[in-house]
């Protein structure tokens, strides 16, 4: 049991719930799927090319035969979160949200993919806590000027208009990560060649068997 699992069963037994300990251990999952589970945390500005790098490795990472799942801030705003708006609180509380799950997923096996802005670093931190071990920081990485001129949503523009309160990047923070394990640069990488350059990653950190691996 993780530091985190611990806290989190000692909390619980104070409210009379009592976790229970899965029979398949994680490792179990690993030597089934050929590769561990865990979390790659994608960051970054919206527009920055989070979803869409995220949604390009699932698809890789399916058709190599791994086990591999996006959880996306907008769809997970529309269900799961359909609660929370866009204050630092409700951010804090979407991103304490999504570790709890994504943790869960990874425990299962899964190779998870997050697509989050997740502009705090307090936030980012605090996921790291939650999953532990297997969390991977991703800063994906272009310049505001980028993400607005590429305005996928017009968001941007409605935003400048006054029509988006607490928009981030134009009033609302983002703290740049410090020390990721990993920048993709979307501003210069073409979208197949930040895949290519995740994939890679994956096969360094996640992957056991190498009946996995691409060939060279
Ligand atoms: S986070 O800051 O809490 O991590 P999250 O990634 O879940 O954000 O959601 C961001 C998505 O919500 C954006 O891609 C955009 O489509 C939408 N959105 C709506 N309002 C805002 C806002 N004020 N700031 C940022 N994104 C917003």
């Amino acid at each position: 049991m993780s530091e985190h699992d611990k806290k989190r069963a000692a909390y619980a037994a104070k409210r009379n719930i009592y976790t229970v300990e899965h029979p398949v251990s994680p490792q179990d999952h690993w030597t089934r799927t050929g590769h561990k589970g865990g979390v790659l945390w994608l960051t970054g500005l919206s527009g920055s090319g989070k979803s869409t790098l995220g949604l390009g490795l699932e698809n890789a990472l399916h058709g190599l035969g791994y086990q591999a799942y996006v959880l996306d801030g907008d769809n997970v705003r529309a269900g799961l979160n359909n609660d929370l708006g866009f204050s630092p609180e409700h951010r804090s509380e979407n991103i304490r949200r999504i570790s709890e799950v994504a943790a869960l997923f990874a425990q299962s096996g899964t190779l998870v993919v997050t697509a989050f802005i997740s502009p705090y670093q307090s936030d980012r931190d605090m996921a790291r806590e939650i999953i532990g071990e297997g969390f991977h920081e991703v800063f994906v990485h272009a310049s505001l000027e980028t993400c607005e001129e590429r305005d996928p949503k017009g968001l941007y523009k409605r935003a400048r208009a006054g029509e988006i309160p607490e928009f981030t990047g134009i009033s609302a923070p983002y703290e740049a990560p410090q020390k990721p394990e990993l920048l993709v640069d979307t501003g210069t990488l073409a979208i197949d060649d930040g895949v290519h350059f995740l994939l890679d990653y994956v096969e360094d950190s996640f992957t056991l068997h190498s009946s996995l691996i691409r060939a060279a």
